[in-house]
């Protein structure tokens, strides 16, 4: 079997305990936002004549940020053609030289910080530190998969008898279509992009429909960068139009996607409803993800990671903690920290270095969570409610919240956004509230909180899921460091940032010669 180890540099990002280095940031960050930023297919040889979409910033929807055009089904049909066009020539340029612009783009992409950064805060309603956040995972997929791509596609000589000579080759599949979701829009959009293309595939992309101007800045890097235009494409537009036309057509190979478990078993019937090769899915989604803490648990540390876990990014990350389980014997008194600590936290503009949530992304998000919060302000306690101010009407801001449950029973599905369940349980319980994590089917991210090492053991081995992070938040990932994705419905797996999911884009050949 082939071994995996292969040189990698994680990107150095920006000190943000440096308060000048961080003011300073956030000048360039500001002085970078644009009013006229614009997006359209990215497909040679299709008209590109549509309507201008407005983009509105989430933080405040009376600011128009930019406009966007969606492709239409002939710009489909065009994309599809020039990807099957350009695929052998990309798969034949050798891997070393794919690698060599996925670094060049890293590096671009470091330099332009700021703007990348704008453009995550004015379209996605991201803070500050989770721009710097999503520009440095971008940039270590594309340092991650190049570096790893140059080791993997050396032919690898297999032992067999005398007289004769056994390699195997590694090729990209054909054409890879990769569609993103809105809440890492440039890290995740760029991840699977920067694989499929290391990979020797020629990539079809399709953004989320509520960031477009970021994936469109991100693709038109890539060709600067050296990729070729129908190499890589970009195709926003709706999924009903966009991405159910690019997944049911047989001349994709496979998709890489991120997004809800339904909308992926949609695109695997699609994909295998084809009178075609079965395509190849590779499936990011859902969680109900859990932090269970015991009564050795560190109360200060607890509700630290807790708050952390649950309502950095507004809780729009599928790693974000949902539920916290915690030992009667602790609960009283970290209910009433976390209470006092949701306090401090500060809702608002994200461009404010003093904002620690955001906006969410969008109205839907927005009615969505004001249902469940309706809905639990019946059903359940109310632990917290952080305050808006009066310009957060403006935006979708949705206040903080937490609440005291009594069973997982009470959740019927992810909620995803800024609210954590808490639920407390007895000593005798704890195989229960393992049952009752693993019974939800999900399994992306657990949390642990203890002092008891037998404890921590005794979770992590039942727990079904992909990320488990003890005595810490549990979120944030980091490219190679912590290979990131999901069991059951969370995901298909191989996980991104991790030596499997590479192998994963191509195909292939053994050669052998009688010599
Ligand atoms: N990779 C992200 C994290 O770990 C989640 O999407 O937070």
């Amino acid at each position: 079997y082939r071994s995996f180890g292969f040189d990698r540099t994680n990107s150095m990002g920006v000190n943000l305990a440096n308060d000048q280095q961080l003011q300073s940031l956030a000048a360039d960050v500001n002085a970078a936002a644009r009013t006229d930023w614009r997006a359209a297919p990215l497909v040679p040889g299709a008209s590109v004549g549509g309507a201008d979409i407005a983009v509105t910033n989430p933080a405040d929807r009376r600011e128009i940020v930019g406009q966007w055009k969606a492709a239409d089904s002939a710009t489909v049909e065009q994309a599809l053609k020039n990807a099957v066009a350009a695929h052998d020539a990309w798969d034949a340029t050798p891997a070393a030289s794919r690698a060599a612009i996925l670094e060049h783009a890293a590096q671009l992409l470091e330099e332009r910080m700021p703007q990348y950064i704008a453009l995550c805060t004015k379209e996605a309603g991201k803070t500050i530190p989770d721009g710097v956040a999503e520009v440095r995972e971008a940039v270590d997929f594309l340092r991650y998969y190049g570096a790893q791509a140059r080791k993997l596609f050396a032919p690898e000589a297999l032992p067999g008898p005398t007289g004769e000579s056994n390699t195997l080759h590694l090729s990209g599949r054909g054409v890879f279509v990769c569609i993103s979701p809105w809440n890492f829009p440039l890290a995740i959009f760029l991840g699977q992009i920067s694989a499929a293309l290391a990979a020797g595939n020629a990539v079809i992309a399709k953004p989320a429909e509520q960031t477009n101007l970021i994936g469109y800045y991100a693709v038109k890097l890539l060709h600067e960068a050296g990729i070729p235009e129908a190499v890589l494409q970009f195709l926003p537009g709706d999924g009903a139009t966009v991405g159910a036309a690019l997944t049911r057509d047989p001349r994709v190979a496979g998709v890489a996607f991120t997004g809800s478990t339904d909308t992926a078993r949609a695109i695997n019937r699609a994909l295998a409803a084809r009178d075609a090769a079965i395509g190849v899915l590779i499936a990011e989604t859902g969680g109900q993800n859990a932090l269970i803490a015991d009564s050795s648990s560190l109360p200060e540390q607890l509700v630290k990671d807790a708050i952390g876990s649950a309502f950095t990014s507004a809780g729009q990350r599928c790693s974000a903690a949902r539920v916290l389980f915690v030992q009667d014997d602790i609960a009283d008194k970290v209910t009433h920290m976390l209470a006092g600590a949701m306090a401090e936290l500060k809702v608002g503009d994200p461009g404010l270095l003093s904002t620690d949530v955001g906006p969410v992304i969008d109205e839907d998000a927005l009615k969505m969570l004001r249902d469940h919060a309706q809905r639990m302000d019946s059903e359940a306690t109310k632990i917290a409610e952080v305050a808006l101010d009066a310009d957060a009407a403006h935006g979708s801001f949705f206040a903080p919240r937490a609440y005291a449950l009594k069973s997982l029973g009470q959740l019927h599905k992810e909620v995803f956004g800024p609210v954590l369940h808490v639920i407390r349980w007895k000593a005798d319980q704890l195989d229960a509230v393992i049952d009752a994590i693993n019974a939800t089917g999900y399994g992306l991210t657990l949390g642990i909180h203890s002092r008891i090492d037998e404890t921590i053991e005794r979770i992590s081995a039942r727990v079904k899921v992909g990320n488990c992070y003890v005595n810490r938040n549990q979120i944030g990932a980091v490219v190679g460091v912590q290979p990131f994705g999901g069991q059951n419905l969370s995901g298909t797996g191989p996980k991104a940032g991790g030596p499997h999911y590479l192998p994963r884009f191509t195909t292939e050949k053994t050669i052998t010669v009688n010599t």
